[in-house]
């Protein structure tokens, strides 16, 4: 048995933040943005909007993509790091939400390697015999660990979600091969550093802002196109495929520099690249199921397309996902 995408869905909140936006917040500008990122505006949900919202949204529509009940489904994981409570899950409060009486509901937290780490465990399960259908999502609203006095990290990231279901199939159609990497040495390039155990909460967090996102971004930078391109050359040849048998690469909607260089070292054109982070900017865990539902919507991915996904984000976690739509 293998596991195969029946339904996709996404949501984005509708508020917009554009580069012009952040000029009044931040030394920044939009050329700067624009040239060093490839961002125009980002999505923002409003202040005590629950990750739970936005991902029942996505969930929703992935749902009536696949024309599966929430009843139906066996399991929901949900790849997040900006849940709606320490405790419980988001995924439980997302299963309540849609009424998925029948599910097991879990987070993972892989930063922006989430839904891939989710969606490779989801496949898992269903091959063990776990369950036969799965929901499994990135969902985040980043805004609420974001440092909006902090240019070198408030342009990057945007709120958003997006689900897929994931259904039992025979075993050499969809996904083909999982690669999950991390190294938890370089956790210090990408990390917020409370509250929790090591920085409890109180005053003295909050005073020196250590409630939200501090990234080296240059260092993060080159590690992320070495060992995406590196990840994603080794899942296309364990599944038995080269770089010309792949309709579409979806990456991590990071950094459009990023992008670009993975897919040169790759060896893949642009044209068979998809992006989309000009409108939504760094959604971490939610970026690729995002791509992947515009991709489908966009008539650029077909069924018997040959997809390959791969992901960066703090931890250091990546991975990479090679599937037949
Ligand atoms: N506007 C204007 N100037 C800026 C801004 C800004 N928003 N931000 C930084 N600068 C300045 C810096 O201060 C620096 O100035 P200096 O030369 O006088 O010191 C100069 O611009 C260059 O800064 P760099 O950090 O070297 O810029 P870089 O080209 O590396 O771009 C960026 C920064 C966009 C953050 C890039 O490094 C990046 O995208 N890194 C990877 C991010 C990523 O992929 N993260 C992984 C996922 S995140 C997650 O898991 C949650």
């Amino acid at each position: 048995m293998g596991s195969k995408i029946v339904g996709l869905g996404m949501y984005a909140p509708p508020k917009k933040m554009t580069n012009q936006d952040l000029e009044k917040l931040v030394a920044t500008s939009d050329s700067w943005i624009l040239e060093r990122t490839g961002i125009r505006s980002r999505r923002i949900a409003d202040p005590g909007v629950p990750n739970s919202d936005l991902a029942l949204s996505a969930a929703t529509r992935a749902l009536a993509d696949a024309g599966v009940r929430p009843d139906e489904i066996d399991m929901i994981i949900v790849g997040t790091c900006t849940p709606d409570m320490p405790l419980p899950s988001t995924a439980c409060f997302l299963q309540q939400k849609l009424g998925a009486a029948n599910a097991f509901a879990m987070d993972l937290n892989a930063a922006c390697s989430g839904f891939l780490y989710s969606l490779s465990v989801a496949d898992g399960l269903i091959r063990a015999g776990r369950g036969k259908k799965a929901l499994v999502l990135g969902s985040e609203v980043l805004s609420q660990i974001t440092d909006f006095t902090d240019r070198s990290t408030c342009i990057l990231f945007g709120d958003g979600a997006g689900a897929v279901v994931l259904a039992e199939c025979a075993e050499g159609e969809g996904i083909l091969s999982c690669q999950l990497k991390s190294d938890g040495g370089l956790w210090d390039l990408i990390h917020c550093p409370g509250p929790g155990t090591v920085n409890p909460l109180g005053p003295d967090l909050i005073s020196r802002r250590m409630i939200y996102i501090r990234m080296s971004g240059n260092e993060t930078f080159k590690h992320a196109v070495t060992k995406m391109a590196d990840l994603a050359l080794k899942t296309l040849a364990a599944g038995g495929y080269g770089v010309d048998d792949v309709a579409i690469l979806i990456p991590h909607q990071a950094n459009l520099r990023i992008i670009s260089a993975v897919g040169k070292r790759i060896g893949i054109p642009p044209e068979r690249v998809y992006v989309n982070l000009e409108r939504y900017g760094n959604t971490s865990a939610a970026s690729i199921p995002i791509a992947l539902a515009e991709a489908k919507a966009d008539g650029r991915l077909l069924a018997g397309d040959l997809a390959l996904m791969v992901s960066f984000g703090a931890g250091l976690t990546w991975g990479s996902v090679l599937m037949r739509m």
